[in-house]
């Protein structure tokens, strides 16, 4: 019903976290998160080591059955039937194994993005200020798979290497001598598999990134397609891209040629080996110190050793990159949110609404103050506007009342208390803000207003927060009125109806305290008239504090702030400050030329 209410209902959440000792080593502060899936963790590693042995053991049957058929003696019955059991029991708990093993690793998967998405949630502004997120999540994503491959795949890579000792421990048993010349080769198929990894490592890296800049390149020209089309800058795009896909282009053949030329050395050095096997094996049976079934069960094993030969030196690679990349998920999860509710913060559920700035100094970059000294009071039910040049601080001011920021001086108080004693949960409630840029969901129309109360509203309160905010008529104009989905595959609004929706959606949750940060400026002079009416007997019983240019909406204060570079410059009644103050006429008049074009 809801899209959202999954969102909101509790998920259960990974059972172990990231460790938070910084100092150890990447793959310790992980062990919690696999270690809270031991269960299917170990009981891979266990069947599959089983599954090893079981295949091991196959060749020595082998070899006896085929000593049987060469020398007539002994039941060939036995062997077979061996043979076909170890076999199925091979690839039973092989099948097994590769169910467990899959299940733990993406069952570390999903923890590691919950871990990682719900930590982002707690990160305060000034994070995002500092980040591009969108680049933050797509990295998440491939580093998380990194890491999930690595710290379940290599403890396997590691049984199956002891699998190797083990056949290496049957071809001792079967000869000495032969097994030594069977290893001759093993060393040199070592050093050549690390080589062709040290030459392809860096190619993998260069894959990668050129890979996201086509992926970067892709989602510029969908999402800015209007600026792009707008500046007929098609033809650039298109040469952008070209550039970009033939980068990607150069690095999948430079991996292609580097692995068309190791790669025969790596195939084809272990039947040098069987050759050999074969040459001084054969030499020994017709000297009849050895069976036909043994140099049959040799060859045999020594396909088997080949692999973890292979494969330690992918273990090597992959951790190269798991390391690298679980470097790069620390850091996000490192990141402490640096706004958070005090100990012994407080909930308050309902306020009179009366709000005061005390010598508030506040700075975004150490070294360029934004507001300065700001000493105000609202009253509780008071109208407020604040008006003031654009870079002022006026959004500034809002971001401060609830809290996305926290002044580096002064104190900022509701109803006569510390915001930062109250829970951050409580504040965010008593303070409404709605901005010039509304942000919708994909969702209905009804769910977007409900969106602070999505259980709790009916539709007679949205179809009322609708009203007030004047969006009921053009709501039921929609093809599909409330039920009309918003957004990329659905409806687009303009920006006027954009933010008759987000003001219905703060109505709604129905604040004590409302912020109007430019939230009518894309709404028609007309449209808005008609607003206010319905606008003012809301904001009735609320404290409000309207940032606005247009007299029209100032018009609704009791009072009005003018804000100059950071520093409150002037207050008092639209006509006193008419008749006083240069910068507020200002400001007027260039608002009013904006609308008028
Ligand atoms: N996240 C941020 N990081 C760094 N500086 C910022 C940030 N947000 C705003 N600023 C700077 O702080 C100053 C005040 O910005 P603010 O958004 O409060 O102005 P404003 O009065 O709301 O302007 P406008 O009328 O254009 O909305 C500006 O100089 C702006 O560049
Ligand atoms: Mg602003």
């Amino acid at each position: 019903m809801n899209p959202l209410g999954g969102v909101l209902s509790r998920y259960p959440g990974p059972r172990a976290e990231i460790s938070t000792h910084r100092d150890w080593p990447w793959w310790r502060r992980v062990l919690p998160v696999i270690a809270s899936h031991r269960v299917s963790f170990v009981a891979a590693v266990v069947l599959s080591l089983a599954s090893l042995v079981f295949q091991t053991l196959v060749p020595n049957e082998l070899s006896r059955a085929v000593n049987v058929v060469v020398t007539g003696r002994g039941s060939l019955h036995g062997a077979v039937e061996l043979t076909l059991l170890l076999g199925i029991l091979a690839g039973v708990t092989g099948l097994l194994s590769r169910q467990y093993l899959y299940r733990t690793a993406f069952d570390v998967e999903a923890d590691l993005r919950s871990l990682i998405y719900e930590h982002l949630t707690s990160l305060s502004f000034s994070f995002y200020d500092r980040v591009q997120s969108g680049q933050l999540i797509s990295r998440a994503n491939s580093d998380i798979r990194s890491v999930q491959m690595y710290s379940t795949f290599a403890p396997l890579i590691v049984v199956q290497s002891l699998i190797g000792v083990l056949a290496f421990w049957f071809m001792l048993a079967i000869n000495v001598t032969l097994a030594l010349v069977a290893m001759i080769v093993m060393p040199i198929l070592y050093v050549v598999g690390l080589k062709m990894r040290q030459v392809l490592f860096p190619i993998s890296w260069i894959t990668q990134a050129r890979l996201a800049d086509v992926a970067t390149l892709v989602d510029e020209n969908v999402n800015g397609v209007r600026v792009v089309k707008a500046f007929a800058q098609e033809e650039a795009e298109i040469n952008r891209m070209a550039d970009a896909a033939e980068r990607v282009a150069w690095a999948y053949e430079t991996d292609a040629r580097i692995r068309g030329r190791w790669s025969p050395w790596v195939q084809n050095l272990p039947q040098v080996a069987i050759a050999l096997v074969l040459g001084v094996g054969g030499e020994m049976v017709i000297h009849a110190q050895l069976t036909v079934g043994a140099i049959l069960a040799f060859t045999a094993y020594l396909v088997m050793l080949q692999a973890p030969f292979m494969m330690l030196g992918q273990l090597v690679m992959m951790g190269q990159r798991a390391k690298a990349s679980a470097e790069r998920i620390f850091e996000v999860l490192d990141e402490t949110p640096d706004i958070t509710d005090r100990p012994g913060a407080r909930d308050l559920d309902s306020a009179r609404g009366e709000v005061e700035f005390d010598h508030v100094h506040f700075a975004y970059r150490d070294d360029v103050p934004v507001l300065r000294d700001v000493t105000l009071h609202i009253g509780a039910g008071e109208r407020v506007a604040l008006v003031g040049a654009t870079g002022s601080g006026k959004t500034t001011v809002a971001r401060l009342l609830t809290r996305f920021y926290d002044p580096l001086g002064g104190v900022i108080r509701i109803d006569g208390l510390d915001i930062a004693d109250l829970t951050l949960h409580s504040l965010r409630r008593l303070v409404g803000v709605v901005t010039d840029d509304a942000f919708l969901f994909s969702v209905s129309v009804r769910d977007n207003i409900a969106y602070a109360r999505p259980n709790a509203a009916d539709d007679d309160d949205v179809v009322a927060a609708a009203r007030a905010a004047g969006a009921d008529g053009f709501i039921r104009d929609l093809p599909l009125g409330y039920d009309t989905v918003i957004g990329e595959r659905g409806y687009t609004l303009s920006g006027g109806q954009r933010q008759r929706l987000a003001i219905a959606r703060t109505l709604l949750a129905n604040p004590p305290i409302l912020v109007l940060d430019d939230a009518t400026s894309a709404i028609d002079v007309h449209v808005e008239t008609a607003i206010h009416d319905a606008l003012d007997s809301l904001l009735e019983h609320r404290t409000t504090l309207i940032i606005a240019h247009r007299v029209s909406t100032i018009a609704l204060a009791d009072r009005v702030i003018v804000l100059d570079e950071g520093r409150i410059s002037a207050q008092g009644s639209h006509e006193d400050l008419l008749a006083s103050s240069e910068l507020y006429r200002r400001i007027l008049a260039q608002a009013d030329a904006e609308d008028r074009s």
